[in-house]
């Protein structure tokens, strides 16, 4: 069984010198990071700070966003090759903030993914439904479509060299979690695609995570259905108080060592 993923998605919070105390406060806390998967994906001006901080520690690095483009004219923009050069192994895309605030489409999605992965960047793909789509019975349509679009002619070369992270609009930072069926049912049909996608052999190797209000309390729960692979945190990433129990419950959720 392998180790259940956290990723926590700093979005346009702390400073390098606040990523600096967090990460001085959470490292040595986490120990040598065996039994979990921790990554930390902070704004961009932050990578290379926390590059040298997170080397040795077990800890990866993801980016929140890249360019489709190798490089060239686009303003505040930042290029794949220029996350793998900052020390990223991961990149996040399609969060629904980027697609609310940036424009951002499946297509593009597409096409960042097809970036990401040409560098060798994993990429964790973003999908999600509104909250009426989820009251109209429509969420496992809509993200299943969702999904198809952004995966469309991808070609994955090795086992986990992508992720999917389900993450429902209406429960980001608002408390509301779906419940334990809802987000079963919709990992099935995320993992149904992927195996359409990808074959049996890498589709059943790509970890899908859950993302929206996790907290100490629902992470176990939600761990506990094993469609769930991991969890990507917001706001409960902010603070080593929230953060650190965080991890010990989905490092408790993981295989055990004997
Ligand atoms: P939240 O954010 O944990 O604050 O709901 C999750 C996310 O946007 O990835």
């Amino acid at each position: 069984m392998p180790n259940p993923f956290i990723l926590a998605n700093w979005k346009m919070c702390k400073t390098p010198s606040e990523t600096e105390a967090l990460l001085s406060e959470i490292l040595p806390a986490l120990g040598n990071g065996s039994g979990v998967d921790v990554v930390v994906a902070p704004p961009f001006t932050n990578l290379t700070v926390a590059a040298r901080l997170l080397a040795g520690s077990g800890v990866s690095l993801a980016g929140q966003d890249c360019h489709w483009e190798e490089e060239g004219p686009y303003t505040g923009q930042v290029s794949a090759r220029m996350l793998v050069e900052s020390g990223c192994r991961y990149v996040l895309l399609g969060h629904s903030e980027l697609r609310q605030f940036a424009g951002d489409t499946d297509q593009r999605v597409n096409l960042k993914a097809r970036m990401a992965l040409f560098w060798d960047l994993v990429p964790i793909v973003c999908v999600g439904e509104q909250r009426d789509e989820r009251a109209s019975g429509h969420a496992e349509m809509v993200v299943e479509a969702q999904l198809n679009r952004c995966l469309d002619s991808l070609s994955v070369a090795r086992p986990r060299g992508l992720m999917v992270a389900y993450e429902p609009v209406w429960a980001i930072g608002t408390g509301h979690l779906p419940t334990p069926s809802e987000v079963s049912s919709v990992h099935h049909i995320i993992r149904s695609t992927l195996l359409q996608a990808f074959g049996v052999k890498l589709g059943s190797t790509i970890p899908i995570l859950y993302g929206g209000s996790v907290t100490t309390e629902s992470v176990g729960p939600m761990l506990a259905l094993d469609v769930v692979d991991g969890v990507l945190v917001g706001g409960a990433s902010l603070r080593a108080e929230s953060f650190l129990p965080l991890v010990a419950e989905v490092k408790a959720c993981g295989p055990q060592e004997a």
